[in-house]
């Protein structure tokens, strides 16, 4: 393929963006190249496959048990991989005073051999791993945020910051392509990697999400946990036209909440995994500091909506690294009126005319 030399770069991107901060010391910036650079050597390990040796459960080769990560959840060689690289490459760049990952317990401490920096570093360094083994698209989410001024060991307290405090996040998908999308809180724009430069390039400049869908995406195997507003929304989904909907949906699962988050980027819908009684210790599947928060600042910059269903995932004060929650998000619309089914779960046999789906929320076809 040709060389276009007018295509921005995200380097060049990133000093773009600098200039209108004259004051800004360019560690954002290196900080940014750093993951991008521990992404770029996951899309090489994703891309080679079984060719690459690393596929599989992570402790599993040696004959011995597989090794189970804090979350109780079977560790794939990838997760561990994944994990060192954004650990290896962004530790000794100055910018962080720490890191929190999905894979580790405790917040990461940065080797005292390495100075120090302002901002946090958190991540989920595969997600939708389970489609590590069968060649689905799978990605990495990351958030930063500022460190507490002055701060020499991190500790859990500093990461729990609420979704507005975030810096900047994104995510890299390894799928046909590899891209990544960034928000540092101006829009989202989308890079993606050209192989032979090892360059990612500016090509989805502005991602914008329709306000209307009809493509929707939850794990339907566990509808029978779900609570009262997400079934009636999903129950409204499938009747389609011949339902209070009155027009058709798709439906879409991949289990790699990047991919979902991807496609509703790119052409709206909306993605929910809800808080549900199917394990009462977990309320809900995804973490919020590194799945929830990143993702839903990234669909709110693109002008779609995140939710618990009952609050802005954004303003939710975490209390621990790895809590769970619910997760909406996508098309404003229809994110709006799962939180109206939320706060009005009799809605059905309320004689409110706000309440009925045919009058304040009917979708102009
Ligand atoms: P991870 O691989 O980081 O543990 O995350 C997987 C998450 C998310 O990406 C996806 O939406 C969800 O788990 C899939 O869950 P189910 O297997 O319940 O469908
Ligand atoms: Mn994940
Ligand atoms: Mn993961």
């Amino acid at each position: 393929m040709p060389l276009n030399p007018h295509r921005t770069t995200l380097t060049q991107f990133l000093i773009e963006e600098r200039r209108r901060f004259p004051d800004a010391s360019g560690d954002f910036n290196s900080l940014i190249l750093n993951v991008a650079l521990a992404c770029k050597s996951i899309a090489r390990a994703v891309a080679f496959g079984a060719l690459g040796g690393v596929l599989g459960n992570a402790g599993a080769s040696a004959g011995s048990a597989p090794s189970i990560n804090v979350q109780g959840e079977t560790q794939k060689q990838l997760d561990v991989m994944s994990n060192e690289a954004f650990l290896h490459i962004t530790e000794w760049g100055g910018q962080l005073a720490g890191m929190a990952s999905e894979e580790m317990e405790d917040p990461y401490q940065i080797p005292q051999h390495f100075p120090k920096g302002k901002y946090l570093l958190v991540f989920d360094p595969l997600d939708g791993s389970s489609n590590i083994d069968v060649n689905v698209a799978v990605g990495s989410i990351f958030s930063v945020l500022r460190a507490p001024e002055g701060v020499d060991t991190v500790c859990e307290k500093d990461f729990l910051q609420t979704g507005t405090q975030q810096v900047a996040a994104g995510y890299a998908i390894y799928g046909p392509a590899t891209m990544l999308v960034l928000t540092v809180g101006t829009g989202v724009n989308g890079f993606t990697l050209d192989p032979n430069l090892g360059e990612f390039i500016l090509t989805h400049p502005g991602l914008q999400i329709p306000p209307d869908t009809n493509e929707f995406a939850i794990n339907s195997s566990n509808s029978r946990f779900w609570e009262e507003p997400i079934k009636r929304y999903v129950d409204e989904c499938l009747a389609g036209k011949s339902g209070a909907r009155d027009k058709d949906f798709n439906m879409r699962w991949i289990a790699s909440m990047v991919a979902e988050a991807h496609r509703i980027l790119m052409r709206g819908g909306v993605f929910m995994y809800p808080r549900d009684s199917k394990d009462p210790n977990k309320p809900g599947r995804l973490r919020l500091l590194y799945e929830a928060n990143p993702i839903a600042f990234l669909i709110e910059q693109a002008g779609g909506k995140a939710s618990t269903g009952r609050q802005a995932i954004s303003g939710v004060q975490p209390s621990s690294l790895h809590q769970r929650i619910g997760v909406i998000f996508g098309s404003r619309n229809e994110v709006e009126r799962i939180e109206h089914y939320h706060l009005a779960p009799q809605a059905n046999d309320l004689p409110n005319p706000l309440f009925n789906e045919r009058s304040l929320f009917r979708v102009a076809n």
